[in-house]
């Protein structure tokens, strides 16, 4: 980590590709310059190409978000390039890798997070890559004096890793005189002290964010790093169902599909309020799950395929008052 402090640049992407150098480009690399495997000079060894490969995969294996993946390959891959070139005495940047995730409920960003930090720390650019994921309760305190303290604890457990802040804006939402906006002072103070142990990830929804770094202008050169999540579409979601069913060894009938597809062009074309993306698509799931296992209870005769599959009934009774109950009640853990 120590060698990373000799970086001086910050990088903005906001979802664009990398800005390409303007300067002089005498690109062509000469025919009798020396070049060496990855292994051989980066110091990464072929344990840790391993392990990155095996976390693109897992990325890769994720439905849709084409930017967000293309995003992180960047992020990475400008990291991974920036600590080569250190070991080669060439001039590299300051790696400022604290972000904003954008994005409505669901859409996958405590779960691509929880990725790149692992990445990260496989990078050796994070000592550990946890991901600590706290919110406002977590970090502002009711008297003088609690919220730094409040603040300093969950630096402390993010140490090595990433301190993910979900919906973040909500720590502006008091004005001036809300403990919110000392817990702004404290994470940035943090974020200059340890900036080579700890990576800051603020989430939001779209549009509270951008509200949230209007309000702070210095916040947002501090973050400069946006990635954007859009709202599944329903063959996405589907996809989603189907990835969810195989990795808990079950299968979806076809009327069980069907059914499916339906509910959820339902739920995106009216856009309920608390729309949850691939997480209403996980609630349904489970809560199918449930039913066939009481329905194959109390049938008593079933076999293998039987305890695989999951029905249209097994799905039909789910209303959707019942998915918002176990939203908020029932998965939350498992967040
Ligand atoms: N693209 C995807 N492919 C497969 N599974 C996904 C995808 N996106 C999300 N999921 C799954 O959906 C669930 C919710 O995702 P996640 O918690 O990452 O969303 P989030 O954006 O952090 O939501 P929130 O804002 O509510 O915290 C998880 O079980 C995750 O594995
Ligand atoms: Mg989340």
């Amino acid at each position: 980590m120590k060698q990373s402090t000799r970086f001086s640049l910050s990088f903005r992407f906001e979802n664009n590709r990398l800005k390409q150098s303007r300067g002089n480009l005498p690109t062509e690399p000469k025919k009798t310059e020396k070049k060496q495997t990855v292994t051989q000079d980066s110091g990464f060894n072929s344990e840790a190409k391993e392990k990155l490969q095996e976390l693109t995969a897992e990325l890769d294996n994720m439905i849709g978000l084409a930017k967000v993946k293309e995003l992180v390959k960047e992020i990475t891959a400008y990291v991974e390039i920036c600590r080569r070139r250190q070991r080669y005495q060439l001039k590299s940047e300051s790696l400022v890798l604290h972000m904003i995730f954008m994005g409505n409920p669901g859409t996958g960003k405590t779960t691509v997070a929880r990725i790149l930090g692992k990445m990260l720390a496989e990078l050796k650019v994070l000592p550990k890559g946890h991901l600590l994921e706290v919110e406002r309760a977590d970090l502002v305190g009711e008297f003088i004096g609690h919220t730094a303290q409040k603040c300093r604890e969950q630096i402390k457990k993010a140490m090595g890793g990433i301190l993910f802040i979900d919906e973040a804006y909500s720590l502006a939402r008091g004005g001036e005189k809300d403990f919110g906006k000392e817990a702004i002072d404290t994470l940035v103070k943090a974020m200059e002290d340890h900036k080579n142990e700890i990576i800051i990830i603020l989430a939001g929804y779209e549009k509270e964010m951008e509200k949230f770094l209007r309000t702070n202008p210095g916040l947002r050169s501090r973050f400069p790093i946006h990635l954007h999540f859009p709202d599944y579409t329903t063959d996405e979601l589907l996809e989603i169902a189907a990835l969810m069913v195989r990795e808990r060894q079950y299968k979806l009938s076809l009327g069980a599909t069907e059914f499916l597809r339906t509910y959820l062009q339902e739920q995106l074309e009216t856009k309920r309020i608390n729309f949850s993306n691939a997480r209403l698509v996980r609630n349904l799931l489970e809560k199918a799950i449930r039913r066939q296992a009481l329905r194959l209870v109390q049938q008593q005769v079933y076999g293998r395929n039987d305890l695989m599959l999951l029905l249209r009934e097994d799905f039909e009774e789910i209303q959707a008052e019942e998915t918002n109950f176990a939203e908020n009640v029932l998965l939350l853990p498992n967040r």
